[in-house]
């Protein structure tokens, strides 16, 4: 082990995802084995804000965390230390992170988090901080690697939700549309839709227009099928359109999504005369307890990065890379999007079996 790297600390911050407390275990029981000392910082980066919020974490804290949904370090705070909100405003506080970093003698820090968490733990590794990144999101949409955990946890979350609706879907001849999370990428639509049978799936990747949509489901009946499940990602959009929104952008503050799922649901009903209904998951999709898969991941992940510590290898985020976990530069991950690519196999499949992806 490299001498100068004794003192790893751990912080989880942005949107929460199953799987956060399977990689603080692991980073905790994995930096003890390596006598390592861990240092569990709590609500994101406001723990390397005033040094009380913090607490050495031993393998004993973190027995039993494993199939913990949210996590044990407080709050998933989204605060940004360089553009910390005031009362007036903003404050840049990051000196004062790497000031306290110095302080509570770490040597290493450990940022378990989505783009915005990992941007910003990019900005404290430019400024001296030795820092390895954890991706994170149930959106599944950091560049770099294949999967985060998190991901299919919210799959196996709405396939059951879409085979609970298909019951209502068929018994009642409706249309049922599932509005699922994914912001700028359709992966969980288009997973989770196709795990449970959808007839048409919306992504944000592929502008949908509703006429070919409304089309599909009038075509379904020719055959018999009288009900249709149709996913819609939060951020797919139709042809022409803008996202839509719950509230818009505030200064400091990101627009937060809503309200496709029941939008189409009505244009549906319009169209086809089909009686429609509208479900939105939401937040259900981050909750609970990981999957077998989630904590696998995140306990390679948490493994993995502290191997790099051991190695003092700085400024990289681990990745999954099947068969290999690997890490690579968090410069190369920061201000990127991982969509879901037009020329992706699923999509392809969802195609080829009579699957309307909305164009
Ligand atoms: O980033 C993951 C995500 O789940 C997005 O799909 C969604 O738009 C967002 O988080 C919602 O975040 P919040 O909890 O802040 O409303």
């Amino acid at each position: 082990m490299s001498p100068e790297h004794r003192k790893i600390g751990v912080l989880t911050g942005g949107g929460d995802a199953p799987g956060l407390n399977a990689v603080i275990r692991a980073v905790v029981k994995a930096g003890a084995n390596s006598g390592m000392e861990v240092i569990g910082l709590e609500d994101s980066f406001d723990g390397l804000l005033d040094s009380a919020r913090s607490r050495r974490l031993t393998p004993h804290d973190v027995t039993g965390i494993l199939r913990l949904g949210g996590t044990i370090l407080g709050t998933t705070n989204r605060g940004n230390p360089f553009e910390y909100p005031t009362d007036g405003g903003k404050a840049d506080y990051s000196d004062r992170v790497v000031e306290t970093f110095g302080q509570m003698g770490l040597d290493a820090l450990v940022v378990i988090g989505g783009d915005g968490t990992l941007a910003i733990a990019h900005q404290f590794y430019l400024k001296g901080i030795p820092v390895v990144g954890v991706p994170k999101t149930i959106d599944n949409d950091i560049v770099g690697t294949t999967s985060c955990f998190g991901f299919d946890t919210a799959v196996s979350f709405a396939t059951d939700a879409i085979d609970r609706l298909h019951t209502t879907a068929q018994s009642h001849k409706r249309i049922m549309v599932v509005e699922v999370m994914g912001r700028y990428a359709g992966w969980i639509a288009l997973h989770a839709g196709m795990a449970g049978g959808a007839d048409v799936i919306l992504v944000p990747e592929i502008a949908y227009d509703i006429e070919k949509v409304a089309a599909h489901i009038m075509r379904r009946d020719t055959w018999g099928a009288r009900f249709s499940i149709v996913v819609v990602a939060e951020g797919a959009k139709p042809v022409g359109g803008a996202l839509t929104l719950k509230t818009a952008a505030r200064p400091g503050v990101v627009e937060r999504l809503g309200g496709i799922g029941e939008q189409v649901a009505d244009a549906l009903q319009e169209m086809t005369g089909k009686e429609s209904r509208s479900v939105v998951l939401g937040h259900l999709q981050r909750g609970g307890s990981p999957t077998s898969f989630d904590r696998v991941l995140a306990t390679r992940f948490g493994a993995k990065a502290v191997e790099l510590v051991r190695r003092g290898v700085f400024g990289r985020m681990v990745a999954n890379n099947p068969p290999d976990i690997v890490h690579i530069p968090l410069a190369d991950v920061v201000g990127r999007t991982k969509t879901v690519p037009l020329d992706y196999d699923l999509l392809t499949a969802a195609r080829s079996i009579g699957v309307s992806v909305g164009d």
